[in-house]
């Protein structure tokens, strides 16, 4: 097991509806020396590629990707969620829908900040349905900056975003796949990597 899936194991809590719990150390509280491992992990992971920027969506990706942009030593970029409906041409936008939260979001990045000479590693928390995901695709899509590879913490894998995110070709680095999971016993299974 790497660091992350141990402290999956300790610390995660299993709810209904499929949900894991791991607001006690990613996405509430942060352990910030985990991060700090994971970006080791991913740095080696992505070695011969050439990042110059990592782009990641608010609001849990950014805590992650800021740690992960010290180990690579290159500038972060989150997409926002927009609030606003009047966009000006300087914005980059998608919309995407989350699975989870059952509401579509308005994704922006300002075009000062992502263009065609970018190669981009994106950074998210979770991949569940892969729609946070494919928006952020598409935001590098419009720069014409190159997706060099995706880091995911954890991956739900018995939902179909990392199937469709591998199909289309891309690097995808989930440091932790859980394959199933039990609210009522508390059991987490792991993908054997
Ligand atoms: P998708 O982007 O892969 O399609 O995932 P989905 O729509 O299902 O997920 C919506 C939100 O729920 C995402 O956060 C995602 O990180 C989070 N999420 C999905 N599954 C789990 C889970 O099992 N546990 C936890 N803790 N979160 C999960 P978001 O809407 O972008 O919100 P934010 O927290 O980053 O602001």
């Amino acid at each position: 097991m790497n660091c992350l899936e141990e402290r999956i194991a300790k610390d995660g809590v299993v709810k209904e509806g499929n949900v894991l719990k791991v607001d006690s150390f990613l996405n509430h509280c942060m352990d910030v020396s985990l991060f700090k491992e994971m970006g080791a992990e991913w740095k080696k992971r992505f070695a011969g590629k050439n990042i110059n920027k990592i782009l990641t969506i608010e609001a849990s990706g950014i805590g992650i990707a800021s740690v992960v942009a010290l180990e690579f030593n290159v500038p972060v970029v989150f997409a926002k969620k927009n609030k606003s409906i009047n966009i000006d041409g300087d914005m980059y936008v998608t919309e995407v829908e989350s699975f989870t939260h059952k509401n579509k979001n308005q994704v922006i990045v300002s075009k000062r900040f992502l263009n065609s000479d970018d190669h981009v590693l994106i950074i998210d928390d979770f991949l569940a349905n892969g729609c946070a995901l494919q928006g952020l695709i598409s935001i590098v899509g419009q720069a014409g900056a190159t997706v060099e590879g995706i880091g995911i913490a954890i991956e739900k894998g018995f939902q179909s975003g990392g199937q469709i995110i591998r199909n289309l070709g891309y690097q995808l680095e989930s440091l932790a796949i859980v394959d199933s999971m039990d609210a009522a016993t508390g059991t987490i299974t792991f993908r054997e990597q």
